[in-house]
């Protein structure tokens, strides 16, 4: 809360609404939690309606993408047909590819195969195999809102062990949603993961989590899937972030030394899982805006 703004400004969030009319209840709601010690978010993590209706636009084409994706995949796919395939059908429905040149990145889309962990790079080189488990992570620009959803696949005779690493990873997604409402703390949902996987005999990555979306591809907050219950923002209505944490089958351990500058592997080698999914806080709860 940067400006204190008197009942009948126009409120800052452009709505053009009296202040009174529209943000000032919740501002006084986190004041109070303020006070008793909470982290509450800043005003630019707190989305108007018009921005969250933005960003569900840039999701269905995410969606859209990653449904396109999920026909087309197959054992003998060099991963770089996924990387034009996502290209091609991003900008047919009138998007644009965030990761492409984000921060020097090369390609379209991430395409993470059995020990990648994220940002696995297309290539023409990288062929889809039997038993392979690949996350492909696509992010799409909309209308100028960012949307972001992962999904994995399973590439034909897939080991029971590897299935179990997909399921419950998919399965944990949604032990995070069950913590997201408002006036609670963010790593209420990053610790329910946390012991979801470690329940289920399985690591999660530490130095990667999600991320506030929508204006940008990556805002704030930083969203851990290994903290405290009791730690981190304070969730409000409008925050739009991303849950997609990253289970390892081994050790949670990850390298990131790979020459390309990119790809992130497993320390011990190991299979890793993630899904990925954007959610609004709501009043009441949640939306997910992009799966
Ligand atoms: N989509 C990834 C995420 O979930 C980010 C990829 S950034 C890239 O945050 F540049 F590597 F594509
Ligand atoms: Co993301």
């Amino acid at each position: 809360m940067v400006k204190k703004l008197s009942r009948n400004d126009e409120c800052w969030c452009k709505s053009g609404k009296k202040y009174k009319q529209c943000h000032m209840m919740m501002e006084e709601k986190m004041r109070m939690f303020h006070d008793k010690g909470y982290a509450i978010p800043h005003r630019k993590m707190i989305k108007t309606k018009e921005q969250i209706d933005g960003i569900r636009e840039s999701g269905k084409v995410n969606i859209a993408v990653l449904d396109y994706i999920s026909e087309k995949i197959c054992v003998g796919m060099p991963t770089e047909d996924i990387n034009r395939m996502v290209e091609e059908k991003t900008k047919e429905l009138g998007g644009i590819p965030a990761p492409l040149n984000f921060e020097g990145y090369p390609k379209s889309v991430c395409t993470s195969v059995d020990d990648e962990v994220c940002h696995g790079i297309p290539s023409k080189d990288i062929i889809l195999e039997e038993g392979n488990i690949v996350n492909v992570d696509v992010s799409t620009i909309y209308g100028g809102y960012f949307s972001d959803s992962s999904r994995m696949f399973c590439m034909g005779n897939v080991s029971e062990e590897k299935k179990r690493l997909v399921e419950v990873t998919k399965q944990s997604i949604q032990v995070g949603l069950d913590h997201v409402k408002p006036w609670v703390k963010i790593g209420e949902l990053g610790a329910a993961i946390h012991e979801f996987a470690r329940e289920n005999g399985y690591s999660v990555v530490r130095e990667i989590g999600g991320h506030g979306v929508g204006i940008e591809f990556h805002e704030d907050p930083f969203v851990s899937f290994v903290c405290p219950k009791n730690s981190g923002v304070l969730l409000v209505p409008g925050m739009v972030f991303t849950i997609e944490p990253m289970i390892n089958m081994g050790r949670c351990e990850i390298q990131m030394n790979d020459p390309n500058g990119w790809t992130v592997r497993t320390e011990d080698g190991m299979p890793s899982a993630q899904w990925e999914v954007t959610v609004a806080v709501t009043e009441t709860g949640y939306e997910v805006l992009v799966y």
